[in-house]
Formats: C-alpha cells, sequence, structure tokens
C-alpha cells in the first residue's frame, strides 16, 4: 500500500494521510508541533481556519528542533472566496505566506468555487460568507478561469508547487480542463460512507487527479454546527464499523481513514488528541478484505454535512 500519491505535472509525492487544521483553536501551535513530532507530513491548512499563524509557528518549532526539515513537509492552504478576483489572489496568498512564515506553499487549493464579493481584509480577515456590511452573501463577477490563471502564475513565480480545488464536481473540472495551463493536482472533498460519490472518485482518479478526502468520519465534526451533523447516525460508534474494526483489532477511526486509503483517497484527520493523531496515522500495515469494504459501502446514503445549505446559506451548490 502507498503511503503517497503521486502529482500530476510535478510528480509531487503528497503523504496519503495527512492532519487536518480546522478548527484547532486552543493551543493551535503545539497541536501542529505534535501532530509532526507524531509523523505527520502533510499539514492541511487554509486561510478560513483562522489558525495559519500559529499552524506556522508549529512548523517553525518542529523544523528547529530538527524533527523535520521543510522539505519534508507538504503544507496546503486554500484560497477563501472573497479572494477570487484577479487582483485579489496574490495579495491573499502573500498574506497566507507571511502568515505561516513560509516561503513556498506545496498545494494551494482553490477553497470553493464561489466568488464572494471582496472584503478588504483591514475590514475582517479572512473573509467570511456574509458580507460584514450587508450581512448577506454578495457575488462577484470573478470567473474562475481568470482565478485559475492567477493560480497558475503562483506557479510559476516559483510559490507555490502545486495547485488544486476544492469543493467542486466533474462538470467544473471539465471547464477547468478547457483552459488551464496547469490541470488541477488535486481534488479535495467530503468523503465518507455516507457520501461515497464513487462516480466522481473513479473518474477524477481516471484523469490523473489526485483525490483527498476531508471529513472522513461524516457527522462527527458537524454536531455542533448543524442540523444533519446533530441528527445523523454517527460513523465512529457505527455498529457496523464497529463489527469490522473489532475482526481487524483496530478502532472505527482506522476502519473509516483504511477505507478511503485503500481506494487511493487521501484522508486528513484532524485530532487535538496525541494517541488519536498517532492511531489515525496507523493505516499500512493491515488491509480490508473485500466483504468488509462491501459491508462499510452498504451505508451510503448520500448525507452531506459541508453543505452550505446546511448553513443556511441558500445556495444548492452541490446540486
Ligand atoms: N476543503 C474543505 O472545504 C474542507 C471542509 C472540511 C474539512 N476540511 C479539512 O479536512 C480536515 C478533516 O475534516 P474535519 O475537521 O471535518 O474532521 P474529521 O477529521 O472528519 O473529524 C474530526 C473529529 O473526529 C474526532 N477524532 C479524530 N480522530 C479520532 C479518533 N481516532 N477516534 C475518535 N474520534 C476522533 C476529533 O476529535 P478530537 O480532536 O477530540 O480527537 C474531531 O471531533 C479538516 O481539519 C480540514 O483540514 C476541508
Amino acid at each position: 500500500m502507498a503511503t503517497h500519491i503521486e502529482l500530476n505535472r510535478t510528480g509531487d509525492k503528497m503523504p496519503i494521510v495527512g492532519f487536518g487544521c480546522w478548527k484547532v483553536e486552543k493551543d493551535c501551535a503545539d497541536t501542529i508541533y505534535n501532530a509532526i513530532k507524531a509523523g505527520y507530513r502533510l499539514i492541511d491548512g487554509a486561510a478560513a481556519y483562522e489558525n495559519e499563524v500559529e499552524v506556522g509557528q508549529g512548523i517553525a518549532r518542529a523544523i528547529q528542533e530538527g524533527i523535520v526539515k521543510r522539505e519534508d513537509l507538504f503544507v496546503v492552504s486554500k484560497l477563501w472566496n472573497t479572494d477570487h478576483h484577479k487582483d485579489h489572489v496574490r495579495p491573499a496568498f502573500d498574506r497566507t505566506l507571511k502568515d505561516m512564515g513560509l516561503d513556498y506553499i506545496d498545494l494551494y487549493l482553490v477553497h470553493f468555487p464561489i466568488p464572494v464579493k471582496h472584503v478588504d481584509p483591514k475590514v475582517q480577515y479572512p473573509g467570511g460568507w456574509e458580507n460584514p456590511e450587508t450581512k448577506k452573501m454578495e457575488y462577484q463577477r470573478s470567473p474562475l478561469h481568470l482565478c485559475w490563471a492567477e493560480m497558475e502564475k503562483l506557479v510559476d513565480a516559483g510559490l507555490v508547487r502545486n495547485i488544486g480545488i476544492s469543493n467542486t464536481n466533474v462538470m467544473m473540472l471539465l471547464d477547468m480542463f478547457s483552459y488551464c495551463r496547469y490541470k488541477p493536482a488535486t481534488l479535495q472533498v467530503e468523503l465518507h460512507p455516507y457520501l461515497q460519490q464513487n462516480n466522481l472518485v473513479r473518474w477524477v482518479q481516471s484523469q490523473d487527479v489526485a483525490i483527498t478526502a476531508y471529513s472522513s468520519f461524516g457527522p462527527a465534526s458537524y454536531v455542533q454546527l448543524n442540523e444533519a451533523g446533530k441528527t445523523a447516525k454517527p460513523l465512529l460508534t457505527h455498529e457496523t464499523i464497529e463489527q469490522v474494526a473489532k475482526k481487524y483489532s483496530k478502532s472505527p477511526a482506522q476502519v473509516l481513514l483504511r477505507w478511503s486509503v485503500q481506494r487511493n483517497v487521501a484522508v486528513i484527520p484532524k485530532s487535538m488528541n496525541v494517541d488519536r493523531m498517532k492511531a489515525n496515522l496507523d493505516l499500512f500495515d493491515w488491509t480490508l478484505e473485500d466483504e468488509d469494504i462491501k459491508t462499510i459501502n452498504s451505508l451510503e446514503m448520500g448525507a452531506r454535512f459541508n453543505d452550505t445549505l446546511e448553513y443556511g446559506i441558500d445556495l444548492p451548490l452541490f446540486d
């Protein structure tokens, strides 16, 4: 079982298990440092997670202590919706780089294919979904092809090694393929047994675009955020997952992560707890048998938790 996915164009080896930085709030620098110490080499951040300064501090400490060199790490960040305009991509990226104290990023993603009216970082940083003045989500005429051209310029400038996109579908990728100079290296989407997106995964992988799954534990990180997260049966204590876990003497979390990596889909679990961090990395010396994969696959129900509609935003993005 490969521990990396080789990315198109650069051939860079993206670790198939990384550490997710969303909602790493308290003791963030220590958490990132601990994650690197525990063995994580991919750090999945974003301007929108409001912790890039602390993430950078955690990385700096791990480098200072000689645990890793910068080139051993694969650092990911994401461009927020309010910075899609061609005049705002570079300044937004520069802020991320400065906040993290780095001089390049391994992978920069367009966080959502939603161009939202720009917000001056002096007024609000990072921007949100709603405009701070009107308290409404306002769109902006900044087409993705112009935004993508700016992302490509970051590659040309040697500031970003790979570029990709998140929260989108086949239709948009097909359109991107028709104008891009640099094909997206990765697509990051919500994926777990309740939302398997088999056609998307199969087709995107066949186009040599790597897939990263976020929220591998399904509703776990949405319990406090929305109704779907609150009401769905947790996957981490689901009897089907527990039964499979028992068979392999693994935890339900490990089964959910292994289920992804076994289809060559990268995972980026987030945990504040060092033992769980370590366990989430321990996915490589065992294999789920086909019958257990089938059992897990039977949990499909098309349930999406990170859905704009679930946050009360009237945008059926995934329809
Ligand atoms: N592109 C996007 O739009 C997008 C959207 C969402 C997420 N993401 C990325 O994906 C990452 C992961 O997704 P996520 O943050 O939604 O959550 P997740 O990794 O699916 O789940 C995190 C939750 O699971 C718990 N957990 C972690 N390991 C566990 C284990 N071994 N046993 C039991 N519970 C465990 C964590 O609690 P503890 O911390 O207490 O362990 C936390 O409550 C994010 O951090 C972010 O980097 C990207």
